[in-house]
């Protein structure tokens, strides 16, 4: 098969990791005979600095015109100051809604190698921690009418809004009762609607969606309680189901207690194959261009858009199996370095990985 991606290296660590998922993916093309042609486009503060703008319409239409996205990481000290228009974040945010990409797929599951790194007491974790989040992506208090003003009395005051319509819930419902049909056919959705409007609406949404699939056990839980669940108990969930803000939230927190932030891939779908896949960590610019940083949640995503968009599980599962195996040889990056391992760099991270395709 020959598939086009659109790729976005971005700012920050994001050029490195890129650099090591296409590897992986060049090797994947190899071994089972695909073409995977890649078209580079600007976007975050490397679009800022040569365009001007965060999300240049050129790198909207190449996405667009593309079966796929890759992206690195954007954003970094440098664009801190822009206003929100002009962050680099704005961009990311941008392409989310260009893209129509309203589920964002973010499993996190603890690796039997990296156990160690798990800050949890393991008696919390011996009944194992393989969740997924399905993260609203593109409503909420991120596409809500945003306002800075100075009010009556003389206060300079900001606020956002978090809005949801019934299909917005609804569709964002389906894809994490879909997802619960081919794991372990369970589903709790987050809320906060003992306080929220927008929340209530989102537990008569999710009830009514949940009426269609009699065979998915369905619960409610308020957010603050769901942050607290997930580290006393982490093992009851298996799809989590949430809005914008909550999902961005909940998934550091849980990407954290599987050991690091550098190993969680994410997927953000919309209706149709085009998907754009990315690391959840960020740029992290104290350690750009030092070949330190960890590909592995880069490369899971770009298993995770075999897998979505281009519907080639076997060749998914081989990357999949690959990072284990080299977890498993006892290769780390500084983020998981452990005692006995053996600390390799960014690129013999992904080297290693490949070799093992
Ligand atoms: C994420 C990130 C983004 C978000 C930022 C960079 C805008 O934290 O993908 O989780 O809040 O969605
Ligand atoms: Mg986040």
């Amino acid at each position: 098969m020959t598939k086009n991606i659109a790729v976005i290296k971005g700012d920050g660590i994001g050029p490195e990791i890129v650099d090591e998922a296409m590897k992986v993916l060049d090797k994947v093309a190899k071994k089972y005979n695909h073409t995977f042609n890649y078209t580079q486009v600007l976007m975050g503060g490397i679009a800022i600095d040569e365009t001007g703008v965060p999300l240049p319409q050129e790198t909207i239409d190449k996405c667009l015109a593309s079966d796929s996205v890759l992206l690195g990481a954007v954003g970094g000290p440098k664009w801190d100051k822009g206003e929100g228009s002009m962050r680099p974040e704005a961009g990311l945010l941008g392409i989310r809604g260009a893209l129509k990409l309203f589920a964002n797929i973010r499993p996190a599951k603890l690796l039997k190698p990296l156990a160690s790194a798990c800050p949890l007491r393991s008696d919390i974790t011996e009944k194992g921690l393989d969740l997924v989040i399905v993260r609203e992506l593109i409503g909420g208090a991120y596409f809500g009418e945003k306002k800075t003003y100075i009010d009556e009395n003389g206060h300079k005051t900001a606020s956002d809004s978090m809005k949801y319509s019934d299909f917005e819930i609804e569709r964002i419902c389906k894809v994490a009762f879909d997802m619960a049909k081919k794991r372990r056919n369970k589903v709790t959705s987050i809320d906060k609607a003992n306080v929220l409007d927008s929340s209530r609406l989102w537990r008569e949404i999710s009830h009514k969606v949940a009426e269609s699939y009699p065979e998915v056990e369905f619960s409610d839980m308020l957010v603050d309680n769901a942050a607290m669940q997930l580290v006393r108990n982490p093992a009851q969930f298996d799809v989590i189901v949430t809005e914008n803000l909550f999902g961005d939230i909940l998934s550091d927190e849980a990407s954290m207690i599987t050991g690091s932030l550098g190993m969680l891939p994410s997927a953000s779908l919309g209706e149709g194959t085009l998907g754009l896949y990315e690391p959840i960590h960020g740029s992290a610019p104290d350690i750009a261009g030092q070949n330190k940083a960890n590909p592995i949640a880069t490369i899971l995503s770009a298993a995770m858009m075999l897998r979505y968009s281009f519907d080639m599980q076997k060749e998914a599962d081989d990357i999949e199996a690959a990072v284990d195996k080299v977890l498993a040889s006892g290769a780390r990056t500084g983020d998981i370095m452990s005692e006995g391992m053996t600390l390799v760099s960014c690129t013999e991270m992904g080297d290693r990985i490949a070799a093992e395709i």
